[in-house]
C-alpha cells in the first residue's frame, strides 16, 4: 500500500479498542508519529480501496442508501464512511477478527491498515491529491446480476417464485409457491444464489427452499434434500469442490418465503413492492463430475429448545446446542440466525477425549440485516472426528444497550416473525468416512511441511 511505503511500518501505531459486542462504541484510532507529514490522498490512497469494496452496492440501482462512486460523494459522505469502517460495520460481514479461523472465502473485511487510510483520509480532510493518480473505474457487474456471475458465469438454472405483491406496512407475510426446476437426472451443485429482485430486497428478510417430487395426484413430498437458505443480505453459498450436493431427478422447487411489509433498517423501502419475486439461481456441475462424500446444508444448534425461548423485558438470555455425528465430517460454513435480540453467537468444537475445547468461529456484533455463510477456506474448514461435540451458542439481549432493539419492554419468545427471536445455527457439511477424514488429514500435515 502506498501509504504503508512512504511513512514506514514503524510509524503506523494503531490503537484498536473493542469493547465486547461494542460495536457501536468500538473505534480504531490512528495515530501517526509526530513530525511526519503523511499525505494520504483519494486519488492516490483511497479510490482504490472505496471502488474494490463499497462502490458494488453504493451506486445507482445498487442497495446502499448513497452513492460512493467518485471523490464528490467521498468527500460528502467522509465522516460517515469514517463512522462505518472504523467502527467495522461496513463493508456488512460479522464475524470476530481476533478469534477463531480467520481464512474464508467471499470475505468482505477491510484490513486493518486499509481502514487506517480512510481514517486518516478523513482527518486530514479528505483531499483529493492529484488527479493523476486516480486509479480507473472498476469494471462492476451490473447491479441485478448474480454475485457469482463473474467468478462462475451465469446460473445453469434460474427459478423464480410466482410474483406477490407485498403492502407498504402490515405483518409478517409468508409465501409458500412450487416451481418446477426442469433437471431430469441427479446433479451435483456447484454454487447456489437467492436473488429478490429489484425493491424486494428491503422486504425479503428470508426466503429457504427445499427439493420436493410432483406425485401422480399432484401433491408434493419432500425429498430430503434441502436446496438452499437465504436471510437479507446473503451472498449465496458455495460448495467445496470434490463433494456433491444433491439435486434431485425430476425434482420441484418448494419456496419458503419470509416478508416483512415496509422493509427493515435503512434498507426499508416503505411502499407497495409489486410482483415480488424472489429467483434461485443454481450452478451445476458437468454430469460426469465425480465425487466422493455428500455435502448438505443443515439446522443445528438450540433445535428443539428453541420453541422455549422467552427473552423476559429488559432481559438477557443465553442459548446452548449440542451436536456430534458418528462418522467424521468437514465443516465448510457457518451462519448463526437468529433476529433484533440476538447480540453474539458463537461456535466451538469439544474433543471429550482430551477435554480440550477450540473456538472455531464467533460473532460478537450480530445485526439481522445481514446474514452471511461463512465459508471456510479449504485447507482450515474443520475436519471433526466421530464423537467430538459441536457447542453452538447465542447471546440474546432485550435491553436497551441493543441498538437493534425496537423495545426492551416487550417479552419476546420463539417465532417466525420479525419481532419473534429463533437460535440455531445453518452449517455446511461434508460427510466423510474413516479412510476419507484420515487422508484430508495427511494431505495438511504434508502441506503444512512444504510452508515450513
Ligand atoms: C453488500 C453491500 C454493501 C457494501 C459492500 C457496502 N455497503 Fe455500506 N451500506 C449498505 C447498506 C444496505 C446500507 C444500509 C443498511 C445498513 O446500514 O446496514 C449501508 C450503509 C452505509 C452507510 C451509512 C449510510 C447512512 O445513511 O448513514 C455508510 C456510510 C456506508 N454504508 C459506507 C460504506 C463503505 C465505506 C463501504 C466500503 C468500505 C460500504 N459501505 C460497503 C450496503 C453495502
Amino acid at each position: 500500500m502506498a501509504l504503508q511505503n512512504r511513512i514506514g511500518p514503524a510509524a503506523l501505531a494503531l490503537v484498536a479498542t473493542f469493547a465486547f459486542q461494542g460495536a457501536a462504541q468500538a473505534q480504531v484510532t490512528f495515530a501517526s508519529a509526530d513530525g511526519i507529514d503523511v499525505d494520504v490522498t483519494y486519488a492516490a490512497d483511497v479510490a482504490s480501496i472505496i471502488q474494490k469494496n463499497c462502490t458494488v452496492c453504493h451506486r445507482p440501482g445498487g442497495i446502499g442508501p448513497i452513492n460512493l462512486v467518485d471523490y464528490d460523494d467521498a468527500k460528502r459522505y467522509a465522516r460517515r464512511i469514517r463512522r462505518q469502517v472504523s467502527n467495522r460495520l461496513m463493508p456488512p460481514y460479522y464475524y470476530d477478527n481476533d478469534i477463531g479461523i480467520q481464512e474464508l472465502k467471499h470475505d468482505w473485511r477491510l484490513s486493518d491498515e486499509d481502514i487506517n487510510t480512510i481514517v486518516e483520509w478523513v482527518d486530514q480532510g479528505a483531499p483529493m491529491g492529484d488527479p493523476a493518480d486516480m486509479p480507473a473505474m472498476a469494471d462492476l457487474p451490473d447491479t441485478e446480476e448474480w454475485s457469482f456471475t463473474p467468478t462462475l458465469g451465469t446460473p445453469d438454472v434460474v427459478v423464480p417464485s410466482s410474483p406477490i405483491d407485498v403492502p407498504a406496512s402490515g405483518l409478517d407475510l409468508w409465501h409458500r409457491p412450487f416451481a418446477p426446476i426442469g433437471i431430469t437426472g441427479d446433479r451435483c451443485i456447484k454454487a447456489l444464489q437467492v436473488k429478490p429482485s429489484g425493491n424486494a430486497k428491503g422486504v425479503v428478510h428470508h426466503a429457504n427452499s427445499t427439493f420436493q417430487l410432483r406425485q401422480d395426484d399432484g401433491s408434493f413430498v419432500g425429498t430430503g434434500d434441502r436446496a438452499t437458505e437465504y436471510a437479507m443480505g446473503k451472498l449465496g453459498e458455495l460448495i467445496p469442490d470434490g463433494v456433491c450436493r444433491v439435486l434431485p431427478a425430476d425434482s420441484w422447487l418448494r419456496w419458503d418465503i419470509h416478508m416483512y411489509p415496509g422493509g427493515l433498517g435503512t434498507l426499508a423501502a416503505d411502499e407497495v413492492i409489486h410482483d415480488n419475486v424472489v429467483e434461485l439461481g443454481i450452478w451445476l456441475h458437468p454430469e460426469d463430475y465425480e465425487y466422493e462424500y455428500k455435502q448438505d446444508l443443515g439446522l443445528y444448534g438450540f433445535m428443539e429448545g428453541q420453541r422455549d425461548l422467552l427473552l423476559p423485558p429488559n432481559g438477557i438470555e443465553m442459548t446452548e446446542g449440542l451436536k456430534s455425528f458418528d462418522h467424521p465430517v468437514r465443516l465448510d460454513s457457518f451462519q448463526p440466525h437468529g433476529h433484533l435480540r440476538l447480540r453474539s453467537a458463537s461456535l466451538e468444537i469439544f474433543y471429550p477425549e482430551t477435554g480440550r475445547t477450540e473456538v472455531i468461529s464467533m460473532v460478537s456484533n450480530w445485526s439481522a440485516v445481514w446474514h452471511q455463510s461463512h465459508i471456510y477456506e479449504d485447507d482450515v474448514a474443520p475436519l471433526i472426528p466421530a464423537g467430538a461435540v459441536l457447542v453452538m451458542k447465542q447471546w440474546f439481549d432485550n435491553t436497551a444497550a441493543n441498538p437493534n432493539n425496537p423495545d426492551p419492554d416487550q417479552w419476546v419468545d420463539y417465532g417466525s416473525r420479525t419481532a419473534d427471536e429463533m437460535s440455531h445455527f445453518w452449517l455446511g457439511v461434508t460427510h466423510l468416512d474413516e479412510d476419507g477424514y484420515d487422508r484430508l488429514v495427511e494431505e495438511r500435515k504434508e502441506k503444512a511441511k512444504i510452508i515450513s
